[in-house]
């Protein structure tokens, strides 16, 4: 780990400007009343950046320029003050991620590939370009940056001069990084203050880079991105090929409905009525206590989910049918490469289907689906 090498007052300096640059929320919900998140409606949303400008639909540009080159979306930094940045106009709530990039190179740039909550909920892919061999990964959860031993770093071939795949595999109960399909850390929701600070809440994607080695910055800043930048030495390109995102609830809209932050106060929505979210939130809570009617999937969950908060877990069966299949997209993706889960989408997506239809809450659904693709991943993994 980087914070290794450095004092404690340097870390906690650097781990607070590292999130700077791209983390920020428009409103908080755990302190105020917040509209609800615009959710991905659909199970897949795939870009493929080569395309041109219509690659972009689906994506807002929050700060510069970015535009689609053959390599792919072109980031650059030519002066101080750049920061090129885009974001998914839409939330997840748990999901794979995966984008293919090349990061940039020079001193002290930043490459960054991040999901996001209105809560600073946070999970981070950092590539600093200083160092051509590794990339870090982190974790925040409801913007606490108190602790020093949330980042790794991961050694890589050449991420500057190579395009990898980054992937994030976010669930209830756990999240996994993956290079190129290789699982390189795992951080389990009991891992994290007991769960309060696990990244639970919808996500947005947020792309960008940055001048971590900008003359501006703090001492501790500069320091972890291994010097000071030099402009004259620019511009600092970063390419991001594609990105792969699977939400594992879709839905049209994520309802905040307590100031907790805890993933169990979501409500998962489609359409526009009040009943819908207010009936989904209901079921939510009551099935929290209640015993599930199917067999299989409740003698299975306690076991794995063990550590997770109190959760959920009344299901039907038509929901744990769907789930196998689920789980086997995901650790398919995460032992072979990144383009296996895409080949078994459409029979996953159509799996899921009768989540939606069983008369459960799609929160309660979605739930049951995350513990199976779990309990199927470390099968896998034995
Ligand atoms: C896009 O980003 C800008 C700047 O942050 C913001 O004002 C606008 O509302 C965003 N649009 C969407 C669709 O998210
Ligand atoms: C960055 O890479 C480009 C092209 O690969 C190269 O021309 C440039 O000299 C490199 N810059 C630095 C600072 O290494
Ligand atoms: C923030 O994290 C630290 C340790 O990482 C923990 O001790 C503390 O309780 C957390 N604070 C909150 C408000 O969760
Ligand atoms: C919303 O609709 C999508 C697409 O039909 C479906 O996959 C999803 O399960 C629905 N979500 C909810 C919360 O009903």
């Amino acid at each position: 780990m980087r914070f290794n090498r450095y004092s404690a007052a340097i870390a906690v300096a650097a781990t607070i400007q590292t999130c700077a640059a791209q983390t920020y929320t428009d409103c908080n919900p755990t302190e105020a009343t917040c509209d609800p998140d615009t959710g991905l409606a659909t199970y897949r949303f795939s870009t493929d950046f080569t395309t041109g400008d219509s690659s972009f639909d689906g994506w807002n540009t929050t700060s510069g320029t970015v535009t689609s080159t053959d390599l792919g979306a072109l980031f650059t930094i030519s002066e101080q003050g750049d920061a090129p940045t885009i974001e998914s106009e839409f939330y997840i709530f748990f999901g794979y991620v995966e984008v293919k990039m090349r990061a940039a190179n020079g001193t002290g740039i930043v490459s960054t590939a991040i999901l996001e909550s209105d809560d600073l909920d946070e999970i981070d892919w950092e590539q600093v370009s200083t160092f051509n061999n590794e990339i870090q990964t982190n974790y925040f959860g409801k913007g606490n940056t108190t602790s020093y031993d949330r980042a790794t770093t991961v050694t890589v071939d050449t991420p500057e001069d190579t395009f990898h795949t980054y992937g994030i595999e976010w669930t209830e109960s756990a999240t996994n990084w993956y290079v190129d399909g290789a699982l390189v850390r795992t951080l389990n929701y009991a891992d994290a203050v007991d769960g309060t600070n696990y990244p639970q809440t919808p996500m947005r994607i947020r792309i960008g880079i940055w001048a971590g080695g900008d003359p501006d910055n703090s001492e501790g800043t500069i320091e972890w991105a291994g010097g000071e930048t030099d402009y004259t030495e620019g511009p600092f390109n970063m390419y991001v090929e594609s990105v792969s995102i699977i939400n594992y609830n879709p839905a049209d809209t994520y309802t905040w409905t307590d100031q907790t932050g805890s993933y169990t106060s979501i409500s998962a929505a489609n359409g526009t009525s009040d009943g819908t979210t207010l009936s989904s939130s209901s079921e939510s809570s009551s099935s929290t206590t209640s015993s599930s009617s199917s067999s299989s999937s409740t003698a299975v969950i306690p076991s794995t989910s063990e550590g997770s908060s109190t959760s959920t877990t009344g299901e039907s069966s038509s929901n744990a049918g769907a789930t196998a299949t689920y789980g086997g997209c995901a650790s398919a993706s995460a032992s072979t490469s990144s383009s296996a889960c895409a080949s078994t989408s459409d029979v996953v997506y159509s799996s899921t289907a009768p989540v939606g239809s069983s008369g459960w809450s799609s929160v309660v659904g979605g739930f049951s689906l995350i513990f199976l693709a779990t309990i199927v991943t470390a099968m896998m993994q034995l």
